[in-house]
């Protein structure tokens, strides 16, 4: 799983050097694809359940699932990219969010507590810890900065199939879930709004946007248990 979770990487690195005001999603998508055929890898989110793209493209109250759209980014955008590769019967799944030009302070806090929930949860992912010690980590760290975790939507186990066992709520009891096992491996993601946790698709089945209108981030990498601690597998080297 290490290969395809290093070209996810690879290519969200890549992808966030040209997200700046004026470029497209459907633009940055086909950056996505490009880069993905050259490696001789699948997308893995295009064609599944008739997903149209290889990239999933969240602006602002976009929660998850947004797909790309020629309307160029501005500067005070946040954008979310969520992307998978398929390589060699094996699946990688990660997601950013990144400032277009120049954002709030507010926003800042927004992904930057949105990015640390996501390290606390995996700090929690070693041999003998239980399932939802990660989820409460994730909620504890975002709910005590005033913000709220998304119910509707979740991680998930990751492997020869893009979602397998167990479903991964980014909020839960700690102390309780099923025990995790050193060659596990998890695909970690909250999705935090900055203000309530309702959500809704809208009509074109897939695209997730806060009830409120309230900005949306989301982070996630692909993870394994082992028995020297979690280890990312989807560690973005950036510039
Ligand atoms: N990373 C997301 C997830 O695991 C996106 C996959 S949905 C898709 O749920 F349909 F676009 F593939
Ligand atoms: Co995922």
């Amino acid at each position: 799983m290490k290969v395809p979770c290093r070209m996810v990487a690879e290519i969200l690195g890549l992808l966030a050097e040209h997200v700046e005001p004026g470029i497209s999603t459907f633009e940055l998508d086909a950056i996505a694809y490009a880069e993905t055929l050259k490696r001789k890898a699948k997308a893995a989110f295009k064609g599944y359940c008739n997903y149209p793209s290889a990239l999933c493209c969240s602006p602002n109250d976009q929660v998850v699932h947004g797909m790309p759209s020629k309307e160029p980014l501005k500067s005070g955008d946040i954008l979310s990219l969520d992307f998978g590769i398929l390589y060699d019967d094996f699946y990688g799944d990660a997601a950013i969010t990144l400032p277009v030009g120049d954002v709030s302070a507010e926003t800042k806090r927004l992904l930057q507590a949105t990015e640390e929930s996501l390290i606390a949860g995996i700090s929690q992912a070693i041999p003998g810890n239980r399932l939802f010690d990660v989820s409460h980590a994730i909620q504890s760290h975002v709910e005590q900065r005033g913000f709220s975790v998304v119910r509707d939507f979740v991680g998930h186990g990751i492997g020869r199939n893009l979602h397998e066992d167990p479903q991964i709520p980014n909020y839960g009891q700690p102390g309780t879930g099923i025990r995790l096992k050193p060659g596990m491996v998890l695909a970690i993601e909250p999705m935090i709004n900055e203000k309530s946790f309702a959500v809704k698709v809208l009509e074109d089945g897939w695209t997730v946007v806060t009830c409120d209108g309230g900005l949306s981030a989301h982070f996630e990498h692909t993870v394994a248990v082992t028995e020297n601690g979690p280890e990312i597998l989807t560690r973005i080297n950036r510039a």
